[in-house]
């Protein structure tokens, strides 16, 4: 394709009072991603010369939340329409020329195949303007296509601006179009808004190309995902429940099993490697990329996250932001929380949290701790219920555990504090200063037997009333 007279223009100001929400609508996200990332992403295998992106309603979030595409920012302050957003683009960019691809920010699933054909039908028709169109079961909600008697588009009427008899049409307008700039800019300047909405309609522009003659071509896709606009929070979920299933599909075809597709969450960003296996309830999302032959247990929720090879992750078991080494086995009821670093052939077990901490291979807390702001060596033994007092009310300390230490159950480590290569702590204990390598801290009471204390305490206190019970 002649890159060289294409760009793209996509409108994504408006603010989207339908989704009702606090959020503009182009943030909201499917599988992961803004809806309006998935327009651009459709476009940019097209090499447009510019990719505009029309904002406004919060901007400035729009700008942030989209991933480094290389667009060009243009803002409509006040949303009056997608006519006058179109006006702004000229405004901003007078002498632009060539062919101008014009898409909404709120149709994500659109596909750049489409895309590709709608332009190419442009040029080989020479038409100044080409509408992207559908035939619909229920066109409610769309703007609909008037043709004159010999099939030639006359106009685009919007659904709240149709007559009883137009609304019978099931022709619709997808809201994606090739136009050649130069008549687009003299017919954008004509539109009014004077109509049900008192907005600027960008399809206006339909009507007075073709009234002043020019060639009006149109085709017609039967993807009913490519067509659908985001309006409701409906339509949002209606849309990601088939990206979705795109996604698993796609996985699946990869080599990885997916239990129960219907209950398996994985977002568009996620890569998983073969031979690895997804049980039912499993969400993985954001940046998350897990390894080859792993096992996600029912109930489990990963985002962000690393796993390497081979990783097991037991039932309800969270991990967030962290990376887990090969072999190793996480859950279940495990809480790996943000930037955790697990290493290989290790073991967090049953009601561990981890937080904030790195654990060396082959290192094992299997029950019942709290690590937090730790880092810990190689082949450590962790004993159930040790926890690590990170945090003295001020500030969070950091607790370093060497290679090979041995934590006795139910021990506090009251950071900051360092235990020694191969020393042990004895259960129980409330180390409070660093333990040499090799020694062994006993930080604990020293245990008492009083001989025969029940028997002379009965003597010295019988039971009187109100104990008999006991
Ligand atoms: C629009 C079309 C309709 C078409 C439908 C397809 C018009 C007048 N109508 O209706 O014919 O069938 O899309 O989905 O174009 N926007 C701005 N600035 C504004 C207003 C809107 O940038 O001032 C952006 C929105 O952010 C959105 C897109 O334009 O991404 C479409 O706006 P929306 O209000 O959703 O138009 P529809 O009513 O769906
Ligand atoms: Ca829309």
């Amino acid at each position: 394709m002649d890159s060289i007279d294409l760009s793209v223009l996509i409108l994504a100001a408006g603010k989207g009072t339908r989704m009702k929400s606090n959020h503009a609508k182009v943030l909201h996200t499917l599988a992961g991603r803004p809806m309006v990332q998935y327009v651009c992403d459709a476009a940019e295998p097209l090499h447009p010369r510019h990719m505009y992106l029309v904002i406004g309603h919060q901007g400035e979030q729009v700008q942030k939340a989209l991933d480094g595409p290389s667009v060009r920012w243009l803002w409509q302050r006040d949303q009056k329409g997608t006519g006058h957003a179109v006006l702004c683009f000229q405004e901003a960019h007078p002498g632009a020329s060539g062919d101008l691809l014009l898409l909404y920010g709120d149709t994500p699933l659109i596909r750049t195949e489409t895309l590709r054909r709608l332009v190419d039908h442009h040029r080989a028709t020479g038409a100044h303007a080409t509408l992207l169109t559908a035939r619909v079961e229920n066109p409610l909600g769309y703007g609909r296509i008037l043709r004159d008697g010999s099939g030639r588009i006359q106009a685009i009427v919007e659904e709240r601006d149709a007559s009883t008899d137009q609304k019978q049409i099931r022709e619709i307008n997808t809201g994606i179009y090739c136009f050649q700039t130069a008549p687009l800019f003299d017919a954008i300047r004509r539109i009014s808004s004077n109509n049900s909405q008192g907005e600027y309609y960008l399809t206006d522009v339909i009507g007075l190309e073709a009234a002043a003659g020019l060639r009006i071509e149109s085709m017609a896709t039967e993807d009913r995902y490519e067509y659908a606009g985001i309006n409701s929070r409906m339509d949002l979920v209606m849309l990601e429940k088939e990206l979705r299933s795109r996604k698993l599909d796609a996985l699946m075809k990869e080599g990885i099993t997916i239990r129960d597709p219907d209950s398996t969450f994985v977002d568009d960003t996620v890569r998983i490697g073969r031979d690895t296996e997804i049980f039912p309830g499993v969400v993985i999302t954001g940046q998350t990329a897990i390894g080859e032959g792993c096992r996600i247990y029912p109930g489990v929720r990963i985002s962000d996250s690393v796993l390497g090879n081979e990783v097991k992750v037991l039932d309800s078991s969270i991990i967030v932001a962290s990376r887990v080494g090969n072999g190793t086995t996480v859950g279940p009821f495990a809480h790996v929380r943000e930037h955790s670093e697990i290493g290989e052939n290790a073991r967090i077990g049953n009601f561990v949290e981890v937080k904030k901490s790195r654990l060396g291979n082959g290192t094992k807390a299997a029950h019942l701790a709290y690590l937090g702001d730790a880092i810990i060596g190689d082949r450590v033994n962790i004993g159930a219920g040790t926890i690590t007092c990170n945090y003295d009310g001020y500030q969070k300390n950091q607790t370093i555990i060497e290679d090979e230490v041995f934590i006795g159950s139910d021990s506090q480590l009251v950071a900051p504090v360092r235990i020694g290569r191969g020393a042990y702590v004895a259960a129980g204990s409330t180390v409070t200063e660093d333990v040499p390598p090799n020694a062994l801290a006993i930080a604990r009471g020293r245990q008492v037997i009083k001989q025969d204390w029940v028997e002379k305490r009965k003597k010295a206190k019988p039971y009187g009333k109100g104990t008999e019970g006991r």
